[in-house]
């Protein structure tokens, strides 16, 4: 299959009603969904997945936020899925990130960036992150029928 990459909708966006639309663009630019769980992120997970962050400032933070509410954790397949869903995201820090981008439509704060998308420059990315919220049997193949 294509390449397979990790996107999640974090509390801010579910709170904001943001799930269908961030879907919604994915779908649009012909990306794939091959899995979607809606699900509470609890510590032990909130740490593994930010590991690398881990002796930063705003670990803390970042971990008390990301545990607030619910997020939506999906795979996504497709060419250079991962470069695609980075590029549909925008910068990082929301107030930066280019008009057209979800984060810079909606976002304007760089804790509360709406979405996640894994690393396009960390090659392990995309695996670690799939396996950490997804079983390989909550991964469906299927045909878009293009
Ligand atoms: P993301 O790239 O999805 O994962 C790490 C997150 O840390 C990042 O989104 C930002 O939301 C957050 N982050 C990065 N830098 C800072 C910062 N200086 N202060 C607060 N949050 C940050």
């Amino acid at each position: 299959h294509d390449e397979r990459t990790f996107v999640m909708v974090k509390p801010d966006g579910v709170q904001r009603g943001l799930i269908g639309d961030v879907v919604s663009r994915l779908e649009d630019k012909g990306l794939k969904m091959v899995g979607g769980k809606f699900m509470q992120i609890d510590e032990d997970l909130a740490h593994e997945h930010y590991a690398e962050h881990e002796d930063k400032p705003f670990f803390d933070g970042l971990v008390e936020f990301i545990t607030s509410g619910p997020v939506f954790a999906m795979v996504w397949e497709g060419a250079d899925a991962t470069r695609q869903v980075r590029q549909m995201m925008g910068a990082t820090d929301a107030q930066e990130a280019a008009p057209g981008t979800i984060r810079g439509d909606y976002g304007n704060d760089l804790g509360h960036n709406l979405i996640h998308g894994s690393d396009h420059e960390d090659e392990g990315a995309n695996e670690r992150e799939i396996s950490l919220f997804f079983d390989e049997d909550e991964l469906v193949d299927w045909d878009l029928g293009t």
